[in-house]
């Protein structure tokens, strides 16, 4: 049985039970799988509360797939990026320049010229340094100044972006100096951005953010610069438990109550695909050390890194109910790192040849994927209604070595 959050409505990854095991019939394990269904809905509730020209920039870094991008682009969504990589998937997905925002903290002349060609909506300047760079470019980019507001997310350290020790973004004090510092003629500032950090929980920690941005942009229109929307970040959680769910509708909803004299832009990424993307994983072995029962699955850290790098913990079940008895399992990879572990204490009645699913993975899974232990990348699947196709073919052992000069 799926959990609850799982079972066929709109907002669940949206895969009948059926599908799904015709589906782990035929492709080889491991893979991920998409729901198409899912990543609207989500999408969907995002854009719901949004007025025409707010913009709602699905972060690429969470999951790059271009067909996924594709589904994002046709809905209307625009697009966070952090390197030309990013800026040219979401183009080839069909995006309009005029919906890319460009942040990073280590923008080169090369990235900064790239994107200014473009004429994205915006290039987010992270450092006094990215001004100097801009300004000599014949056309005036739209920027914005990427505050780092001093608040903490009140999630894993890794992912704390907005405290004044983290590398992102720059001061008031300095956004304000640079204000000063530049005319209109020189540069061409219209909107003040930041992004906190991600799996945030607490929705609370938006409004304030916006409230700090406004105060913010006040002080740069009476300086002249003419601030026409304010970028509150990505951040918003998912439940990995799997038992509730965050409102993205509400969300934007409350920051346009709280911002109404500009544009509201937001970059969410995990909250977007996370729940829609699972990994179809098969029980290699069952094995004891000690006292501790082991299942070894197919998919490793290579793969699905948040278990090893954050100590992420993500539900997981099997595919299909069998009768063997339920035991708790550590669930191992193979990958020959003791840190390949997708946790302790997963209850599951499981035997080797079984396939598991692990939920959530919809974000930062791929994406953060490494041939690691020279393992090829899995492949990826989209569910669009009763219908499922191949997005991302697995490597082969010839894809691993292609730039290999032998
Ligand atoms: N905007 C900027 C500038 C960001 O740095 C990020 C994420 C986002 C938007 C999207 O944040 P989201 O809505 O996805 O939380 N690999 C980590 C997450 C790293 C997030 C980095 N920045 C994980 O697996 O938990």
């Amino acid at each position: 049985m799926r959990p609850d959050y799982f079972s066929n409505n709109s907002e669940s990854l949206c895969i009948e039970d059926l599908a799904l095991t015709k589906i782990c019939e035929e492709i080889p394990t491991p893979f991920y799988i998409y729901s198409q269904a899912s990543i609207e809905a989500a999408a969907t509730s995002y854009l719901k509360n949004a007025s025409d020209s707010d913009l709602i920039c699905y972060s690429v870094k969470a999951n790059s797939n271009i067909n996924l991008l594709k589904i994002l682009a046709q809905l209307g969504m625009g697009f966070d990026v952090v390197s030309v990589g990013e800026l040219k998937r979401a183009l080839k997905a069909g995006a309009t320049a005029d919906k890319i925002v460009f942040s990073g903290v280590g923008k080169s002349k090369a990235d900064l010229t790239f994107a200014a060609e473009q004429e994205i909506y915006s290039i987010n300047i992270e450092s006094h340094h990215e001004i100097e760079l801009l300004k000599d470019l014949p056309n005036k980019p739209r920027i914005s100044l990427r505050i780092n507001p001093d608040m903490a997310a009140n999630t894993h350290p890794y992912i704390e972006t907005g405290k004044s020790d983290c590398k992102f973004g720059i001061s008031e004090l300095e956004a304000l100096e640079i204000a000063k510092t530049y005319s209109t003629e020189e540069i061409n500032l219209v909107g003040i951005s930041a992004h906190i950090g991600s799996q945030i929980t607490d929705a609370n920690l938006f409004i304030e953010l916006a409230e700090k941005l406004k105060a913010l942009a006040a002080q740069l229109k009476d300086l002249g610069h003419k601030i026409d929307h304010l970028d509150v970040g990505g951040g918003l959680a998912i439940d990995y438990q799997l038992e509730q769910q965050y409102d993205p509708a509400q969300l934007v909803k409350d920051l346009k109550s709280s911002i109404t004299e500009y544009d509201l832009l937001m970059e969410p990424g995990r909250s977007i695909v996370a729940q829609s993307g699972a990994v179809i994983t098969s029980v290699i072995t069952e094995k004891t050390n000690g006292q501790r029962d082991f299942l070894v699955v197919d998919v490793g850290m290579n793969d699905l890194m948040r278990p090893a790098l954050y100590s992420a913990r993500h539900s997981i079940e099997t595919v299909k109910f069998n009768d063997v008895e339920v035991k708790e399992y550590e669930v191992v990879g193979p990958v020959c790192e003791t840190a390949d572990s997708f946790g302790v204490g997963h209850s599951l009645n499981a035997k080797a040849g079984d396939q598991l699913i692990i939920y959530s993975t919809g974000a930062y899974g791929s994406s953060m994927g490494s041939n690691y232990n020279s393992r090829p990348k899995p492949a990826e699947i989209l569910v669009s209604k009763d219908k499922f196709k191949v997005i991302r073919k697995a490597e082969s052992f010839e894809d691993l070595i292609r730039l290999e000069e032998v």
